[in-house]
């Protein structure tokens, strides 16, 4: 450890640098994600050793905290002595003494850094190593070797912050996902949820069924969307072949590197549905015993369970987790209410519908899983039919399948995918990468908060966590993936470590510049926030026209799921966002018309509304738009017509305004739109225009 000599000349020249800038300068602790609990500015600076900074560890370490020091950027080598240490970490159970820890002890630690020596106390090792990680923040990766003294004691909100992988729609490699758990340590996440079979690929060695990874692992399309229009697999062998999964060595090179991370891989095996893959390989599991017919596994035979149990059994052999993912979700079940094999089965255990089919095989799953000591999470459709007794769901379709278990007693997961959806564009669709569309900007990610008005205290014990989810059918590139995936991520970290009620998004969007220019730094690709667009910029005031709060006749009804603001949204002067998630957006599963009534006769010029494009979702724009006008409410005459004269198919998702230019008098208007051909098609309109 060295005397700063230039103590005072240093903390007041890193003072004046601070105080320029809007966010804190590095070196300091105001510029962490996730933001600590508690941060107690001192005056002074540390300075940390450029070489042979030394480190000395008191306490017993199993999972190589010396090691990652020596090797991160701080660039430590061991001190002989406690006293000779630039960083003395004590770890032990009685050295987080009176700190608040949150109900996490495990993963507290305290850090004071003076200008003698930087010293970390922690209770256990995983405490220390998220202290060293706020150290490798503050020193930006250890290139920053002046430091504020301060004092920090820090704890997590919520045990369970997770990061989520489908490395089935495109095969990740193991080095990538390696790469990813150096960014989780940094923000304390530590969950890494790997989604390891989908109808896209089966992704993991299971020495039982070779066919799995000899076929169903292998597309003669590399990528997803190719791949989907016509989803047929192939043979390892062929030249074609794209995929991959990991062998039961790479899973255990990953899960020695989770380890010394302090990151659990939570992995997922996916059942009753998505599971294309394995009925191709082994289509005796499906109700109709054919290869390319199902996605479902049959529930009703028993080598179904039989597969599941064995499968199951490889991969709880070879991963720690206390948990197994067992999916659950968009299960079509559709064989099962024809297949004989359903049928008997139903009747034998008395369920009434194939909801209680499916869960039927969640509970035996989760027994046989519970056998084995270990427990499952489901997503939250696992719900249907009557929820298994250990389980913990995962929460995606919004919150309110987690609030139904939580008030039921059971473990949750929060992944609302209005908020934790990382898939989902971050900015403006017209200069983002195609994705699968809804509109998930950062500042939307960071304003979740899990425990919502009127959750009781023991609901919320039972509220594990937060965690950040990236789909990746659209998302073949290492790159792209992390893109989608940094600064999001940030923001469930921020939301699952630091303490509740404290947000502030613009100073977040401070330290998440500096955080994302860190990364990069580090060889990381980040969506660049300094020129981020922004939403829709009609959706950002209110319109003003003619039509605005008049009566809307629907001679057909918009769809239940989506009514925007019901029977006055089309004329609301409320205008759409990227998104029709944003229930700004009226949907139409049908054509679309409606007559205005202006009130008055009027004169009228312009009669226009805007539809959305999103081809993945089935949203197209109308084939046609009609407009309609009458005195009378009775006698209607065309006024003229607005035609779809753009390709639906070119760009992924898009907006056109269909107008109809006139001169003439009107009280009522009525607008026709015809929805696009294609089988499924619908029409999603956010405001009817007229001056
Ligand atoms: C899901 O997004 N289908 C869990
Ligand atoms: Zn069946």
């Amino acid at each position: 450890m060295k005397i700063i000599l230039a103590c005072i000349a240093a903390t007041m020249c890193f003072m004046a640098s601070a105080a320029e800038k809007s966010v804190a300068g590095p070196g300091s602790p105001e510029r962490l994600i996730p933001a600590p609990s508690h941060i107690e500015m001192k005056e002074g600076v540390f300075s940390l050793p450029e070489t042979d900074a030394a480190y000395y560890i008191k306490g017993e370490t199993k999972d190589g905290l010396a090691d990652y020091m020596e090797k991160s950027g701080l660039e430590l080598s061991p001190a002989g002595k406690a006293s000779e240490a630039d960083i003395l970490i004590s770890i032990g159970p009685k050295e987080l003494k009176g700190a608040a820890t949150q109900g996490h002890a495990d993963e507290a630690y305290l850090l004071e850094i003076t200008p003698r020596q930087i010293k970390v106390k922690a209770g256990t090792e995983t405490g220390a190593f998220y202290a060293v990680q706020t150290l490798l923040q503050m020193t930006v990766d250890g290139q920053t070797r002046q430091l504020q003294c301060c004092r920090i004691s820090d704890a997590p909100r919520f045990g369970y912050r997770g990061l989520h992988f489908d490395v089935s729609r495109h095969f990740r490699s193991k080095e990538f996902l390696l790469k990813q758990m150096d960014a989780m340590a940094l923000l304390k996440l530590n969950k890494m949820h790997l989604h390891l079979t989908d109808g896209a690929g089966w992704r993991i060695e299971i020495e039982q069924y070779p066919r799995l990874t000899e076929f169903a692992a292998w597309r003669p399309y590399g990528k997803w969307t190719d791949w989907a229009a016509d989803p047929v697999y192939c043979e390892r062998t062929d030249p074609e072949a794209s995929g991959g999964y990991y062998t039961k060595d790479d899973i255990r090179e990953i899960l020695e590197y989770a380890r010394s991370r302090h990151i659990e891989v939570i992995p997922e095996i996916e059942m009753p549905g998505h599971s294309e893959e394995v009925m191709a390989a082994y289509p005796e599991l499906s109700c109709s015993g054919e290869p390319y017919k199902n996605s479902d596994f049959c529930p009703g035979k028993e080598e179904t369970f039989t597969f599941l149990e064995n499968v199951l059994t490889e991969v709880m052999e070879l991963f720690p987790s206390e948990y197994v993912h067992i999916g659950g979700d968009e299960a079509s079940k559709s064989g099962w209410k024809t297949c004989p094999d359903c049928k008997r089965r139903m009747q034998e255990e008395g369920l009434e519908d194939v909801d209680e089919l499916q869960s039927y095989l969640i509970h035996r799953i989760e027994e046989f899983v519970n056998s084995k000591g270990k427990k499952i999470i489901g997503w939250d459709e696992i719900l249907q039919g009557g929820l298994a007794p250990n389980a913990t769901v995962m929460s995606w379709r919004g919150t309110e399948g987690g609030i139904k278990a939580l008030k039921s007693g059971h473990d949750v997961i929060m992944t609302p995918s209005g908020f934790c959806y990382l898939d989902y564009t971050q900015d403006a669709p017209f200069k983002e990468p195609e994705s699968i569309g809804g509109y998930v900007p950062l500042a939307k990610t960071y304003s979740y908060e899990p425990v919502e008005d009127g959750m009781t205290e023991d609901e919320a014990s039972h509220l594990l966590g937060v965690q950040g989810n990236l789909w990746a059918e659209y998302i073949t590139q290492d790159s792209h993936a992390e893109y989608m995936y940094y600064p999001r991520a940030f923001a469930i970290a921020e939301t699952g470590w630091s303490p509740a009620g404290k947000k502030d998004y613009d100073g977040f969007r401070e330290r998440a510049l500096a955080l994302c220019d860190m990364l990069q730094g580090m060889g990381y690709r980040t969506f660049d926030l300094r020129t981020e667009y922004g939403d829709r910029k009609e959706s950002q005031a209110p319109l003003e026209h003619l039509a605005k709060g008049c009566k809307v006749t629907y001679n057909i009804r918009y769809a239940d799921q989506y009514p925007a603001g019901g029977e006055s949204a089309l004329t609301d002067g409320v205008c759409g966002g990227w998104t029709y998630g944003d229930r700004k957006w009226q949907g139409f599963f049908s054509d679309a018309d409606v007559t205005v009534d202006l009130g008055d006769v009027k004169p009228i010029h312009y009669v226009g509304a805007t539809f959305m494009n999103v081809t993945g979702a089935w949203v197209h724009i109308p084939q046609k738009m009609e407009v309609y006008v009458s005195e009378d409410g009775v006698n209607f005459s065309l006024l003229g017509t607005a035609w779809q004269d753009i390709s639906d198919k070119q760009n992924f998702i898009f907006f056109k305004q269909y107008s109809v230019i006139c001169n003439t008098k009107a009280r009522y208007i009525r607008v026709y739109a015809q929805r696009a051909t294609r089988p499924g098609a619908c029409l999603f309109i956010d405001e009817l225009v007229v001056n």
